[in-house]
């Protein structure tokens, strides 16, 4: 049975660090193209900052979106080497990425620098994407479900209620990410669930708008399943979002196994 769609799906890719400014033009105008057909979903690209401005300018006037995958809460002042999300609003983007476990691993992101990053992005504009997800160490105690409502507490508790209804949450289990070992739709709609009851329980109906992403080894041949679970609104997609043809994929196989009746 197909699942039905409350929420518009999205799809949004994160190309991490990769590509020169030429690399990610052709990236970008190559999905423009082959998704352009598509009207049952959003779809956007997530380019690094040095492309960011080059790549939505070349997107203007198509549906396909641009995220940053980052930004800073502060508009300006003495943060070297940071990037504001009114810079980022700026230069033509529609969503930034927050709180990606690269960044919580690497670069010490805590739920207090997420929450204010989204607080911060939806303040100028962009729609958050607020990434929570347990690592396998937490799975394995048993922590997954506790792990991941503490990130979303953390994350979300200084928004508004309008505010949370705007922004997009992407459960990104760690141990899923980039390893090619994806979770089983089972496993990731449990938590989804967890999620959407989450939501619920602040925000009533409300919490059912809210888009709840799926990431960590999407491709085209785990997608439908995926998408076919009744809390997965859509993917955040890393490896498989850097060829046009898997990425087109992934978005189409995905529209059209929650869209079918
Ligand atoms: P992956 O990355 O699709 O390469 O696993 C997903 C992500 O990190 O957002």
């Amino acid at each position: 049975m197909a699942n039905p769609r409350i929420p518009r799906p999205l799809f949004c890719g994160n190309w991490k660090l990769w590509g020169t400014l030429s690399d990610s033009v052709a990236l970008a105008t190559g999905v423009r193209d082959a998704v352009a057909s598509l009207s049952a979903a959003d779809v956007a690209v997530g380019p690094g900052f040095v492309a960011l401005s080059t790549v939505a300018e070349k997107l203007k006037g198509s549906a396909l979106g641009v995220a940053s995958q980052d930004g800073y809460w502060e508009v300006k002042g003495a943060f070297t080497g940071e990037v504001a999300m009114a810079q980022i609003a700026n230069a033509g983007a529609t969503y930034a990425i927050v709180g990606h476990s690269e960044r919580r691993q690497y670069f010490g992101e805590t739920d207090e620098t997420v929450a204010r990053k989204a607080k911060a992005a939806l303040a100028h504009g962009l729609i958050p994407i607020i990434c929570i997800g347990e690592t396998l160490a937490e799975r394995d105690a048993g922590q997954a479900l506790a792990v991941v409502a503490r990130q979303l507490d953390g994350a979300t508790k200084t928004l508004t209620d309008d505010e949370l209804c705007k922004s997009v949450i992407a459960y990104e289990p760690v141990w899923a990410i980039g390893t090619g070992r994806v979770a089983t739709p089972a496993q990731a709609q449990e938590i989804h669930a967890s999620i959407r009851a989450q939501l619920t329980r602040r925000l009533q109906a409300r919490a059912q708008q809210i888009r709840i992403l799926y990431g960590g080894s999407v491709k085209p041949d785990n997608i439908a399943d995926l998408m076919r679970e009744k809390d997965i609104d859509g993917a955040l997609v890393g490896g498989a979002s850097l060829t046009v043809d898997s990425f087109a994929k992934i978005v189409k196989e995905g529209t059209s196994a929650c869209t079918r009746s």
